[in-house]
């Protein structure tokens, strides 16, 4: 028996951590934040254990606890005061994302990246502008053309409130080219636009569509969210949000789709970014309740997963607590 190799030399204690690939940085993560304009105080989302929705009036506080731990930049979720069939809540000057940004950042030194879709503001709960026929379930349920312009707005209007990065995930096409197109247009050619570019139909959404009220009232988002086999299909999407000019390339969810982020790492040289969603995030907590897994270690391996696979920036509900054990 050759037993010249031995790799358990390198992993002895103080070798150990001189070989690692792969480590976390604090500065790598997103805190996802819930601003709720239905509410005057915090409320804990019951599927996500150690998550609040916060009014308007505690969104700077709750930014200062994510900066506190070391986390630079927050993806802030608004939960709207109405709804309506365009979710004109979405792009008003008055609106919940746009007042909480305006003073999350006169007011801290988080970076602020805003999420720009309408399903949280239609009374349907789609991403888009409904289609006549979609409650019969009848053609395709989101007209994509007519959504594009009420996304541009709502960027704009984030960006004007102070948002310093934009994030679509309506899953229209051309969503990144007109949100662009606009931003560049009102004088914001320095607001990069990070793409959900792969996006995936996925059930690990559940607790989010809780958390932000944002379930579809009726059918399902399979005609614009990305069928789960599809690998090949993750390319054209991304070639085809790069080529409309997003900066940062996003794969969504991130631990059923590693081989996806480890693709989209590997054909493009722009920052990728992965997201680390709301049911990832839950079955780590409900399993470590149960006592059937330690929650802290497995959601730091998790998050560390995704980092090795390729991802630059990713964007976790345990954010804070993994930057704070890193300190
Ligand atoms: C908005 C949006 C969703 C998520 C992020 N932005 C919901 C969805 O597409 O259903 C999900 C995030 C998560 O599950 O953590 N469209």
């Amino acid at each position: 028996m050759d037993m010249t190799r031995r790799p358990r030399r390198l992993r002895q204690d103080g070798v150990r951590g001189l070989v690692s690939e792969t480590s976390l940085d604090a500065s790598d993560l997103i805190a996802p934040v819930f601003v709720d304009a239905t509410t005057d105080e915090r409320v804990p989302i019951e599927s996500m254990p150690g998550h609040e929705r916060v009014p308007v009036s505690e969104a700077v506080e709750r930014v200062e606890e994510v900066l506190a731990t070391g986390v630079e930049a927050v993806i802030v979720f608004g939960i709207p005061e109405s709804k309506d069939a365009r979710g004109s809540r979405a792009w008003a000057e008055d609106g919940v994302v746009q007042e909480a940004v305006r003073r999350i950042s006169a007011e801290t030194d988080a970076y602020v990246i805003t999420d720009v879709c309408l399903c949280e503001y239609t009374e349907h709960g789609h991403c888009g502008v409904l289609a006549e026929n979609a409650r019969a379930g009848e053609g395709l349920t989101v007209k994509n053309d007519e959504t594009l312009d009420l996304l541009a707005r709502t960027a704009l209007s984030h960006v004007e409130a102070g948002a310093d990065m934009v994030a679509p995930s309506s899953m229209a096409d051309g969503q990144v080219g007109a949100i662009r197109e606009a931003l560049d247009a009102a004088g914001h050619d320095n607001i990069p636009v990070m793409a959900y570019a792969v996006k995936y139909e996925s059930a690990f959404y559940g607790p989010f569509r809780d958390a932000a009220d944002g379930a579809p009232a009726f059918g399902d988002r399979r005609h614009y969210q990305m069928d789960p086999g599809n690998r090949r299909e993750a390319m054209r999407m991304a070639r085809r949000d790069a080529e409309e000019g997003a900066d940062v390339l996003m794969v969504k969810p991130a631990l059923p789709y590693l081989d996806v982020v480890a693709d989209v790492r590997r054909e493009f040289d722009h920052p990728v970014a992965a997201y680390n969603v709301s049911g990832e995030y839950a079955m780590l907590q409900a399993a470590g309740e149960k006592g059937w897994l330690d929650t802290t270690e497995s959601a730091y391996e998790s998050v560390l997963s995704i980092k090795r696979a390729g991802a630059d920036l990713i964007l976790t509900y345990f954010a804070e607590d993994i930057a704070a054990s890193l300190s």
